[in-house]
């Protein structure tokens, strides 16, 4: 058998993309890398990656940290609990360095094993293997979209992506093509092909450094190759919000911890039927126990987010009577950035200021 691993790490050694956290001698940066490519791209990331390390420089620093001030560098990439599970896994470590009573004392220090490292908040399969092998030098497989396309190709594999048939086939084979004392490169390779040659549409197969091992190309069926579940048609909610405006202050409500965008800050909503303006009124009273009127419209706003899309129409409002909760705050408009909040409204405060 012909190994692809060779061909793979020298294919890297001569093509890898230079990354900020690459070749980065600490484990802490892999980490937060890792975190943050989860379901967002590398372009994307790296400007917050480097915005993080100014401000966070070490995890103790992390851990010290305020959760607003996490959310507020978050703002944008999405997935916010990703941000969060940083935090307290941060806290996690800087305590057992604490009892530990280890030298650098309370400073905060990853553990080198994959099975330790999914003991922590926000690290699963995937995310551990990626750091005990890139920053720790074990031989850990790692798997994610783009190694299983390449993988479904190189194989051949035409089982359907995510049923536990195929996760068992595509984790064999992660496990089983890992170079010993190589796999932080080799599981780098796997994304770097993903990413530059064996993209999901249109890969440039001509380049591939495992072209003569890939049985898709020989078949001449890479488009084919991985199989995807039949997509779900994913439902479109109707919100309307309630600007309220007083003396150059608007009023925000904090999300709660748990779930979507928690924590973050929006402005009263709620969902809908079919008539923001007329139904505004009810909802607000019933979501938060604030009597509102209607000024006038402000505009509206769409997003989609992973599993549903939106369109939030606003209205600027005055207050008739008023609740004392504690998640809600008076904010001064011009200090509206300090506070976390998703797309939805961060695009509306921004019609409003
Ligand atoms: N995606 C996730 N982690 C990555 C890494 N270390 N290099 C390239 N792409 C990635």
């Amino acid at each position: 058998m012909i190994e692809i691993a060779p061909r793979l790490l020298t294919w890297y050694r001569q093509n890898k993309r230079f990354l900020p956290w690459r070749d980065h001698p600490d484990p802490y940066a892999v980490w937060v890398s890792e975190i943050m490519l989860q379901q967002t791209r590398v372009d994307t990331v790296i400007p917050y990656f480097e915005r993080w390390f100014a401000k966070f420089p070490t995890i103790k620093a992390l851990a010290d940290a305020e959760e607003q001030e996490i959310l507020n560098l978050w703002e944008g990439l999405g997935y916010y609990s990703r941000a969060r599970n940083l935090h307290k896994a941060a806290k996690i470590l800087v305590e057992s360095s604490l009892s530990l009573g280890e030298r650098a004392e309370g400073e905060g220090k990853l553990p080198e094993d994959s099975a330790a490292l999914q003991k922590l908040p926000g690290i699963g399969r995937y995310t551990a293997a990626a750091i005990s092998s890139m920053a720790f030098g074990q031989d850990a497989a790692a798997l994610d979209g783009n190694i299983r396309r390449v993988y479904a190709r190189i194989f051949n594999i035409a089982d359907v992506l995510g049923t536990t048939n195929a996760e068992k086939i595509f984790w064999d084979l992660a496990e089983e093509n890992i170079p010993s004392g190589e796999a932080g490169d080799y599981n780098q390779a796997l994304m770097d092909l993903g990413a530059l040659i064996c993209t999901p549409r249109n890969p440039s197969c001509g380049e591939c450094p495992v072209k003569e091992l890939c049985q898709a190309k020989k078949l001449g069926i890479q488009d084919e190759r991985p199989v995807r579940k039949a997509k779900k048609t994913v439902p479109h909610y109707l919100h309307a919000a309630a600007l309220i405006v007083e003396e150059g202050k608007v009023l925000l409500a904090q999300r709660p911890e748990k779930g979507l965008l928690g924590g973050m800050w929006e402005f009263p909503n709620g969902r809908v039927n079919g008539d923001p303006a007329g139904e505004l009124v009810s909802v607000i009273d019933k979501g938060y126990q604030l009597k509102v009127q209607i000024v006038d419209p402000l505009g509206e706003v769409d997003h989609a987010y992973t599993h549903f899309k939106i369109k939030e129409v606003a209205f600027r409002c005055t207050l008739i009577r008023s609740s004392h909760k504690e998640n809600l705050r008076w904010v001064a408009l011009n200090k509206l950035d300090d506070y976390p909040m998703g797309k939805v409204d961060r695009m509306i405060a921004g019609k409003l200021q």
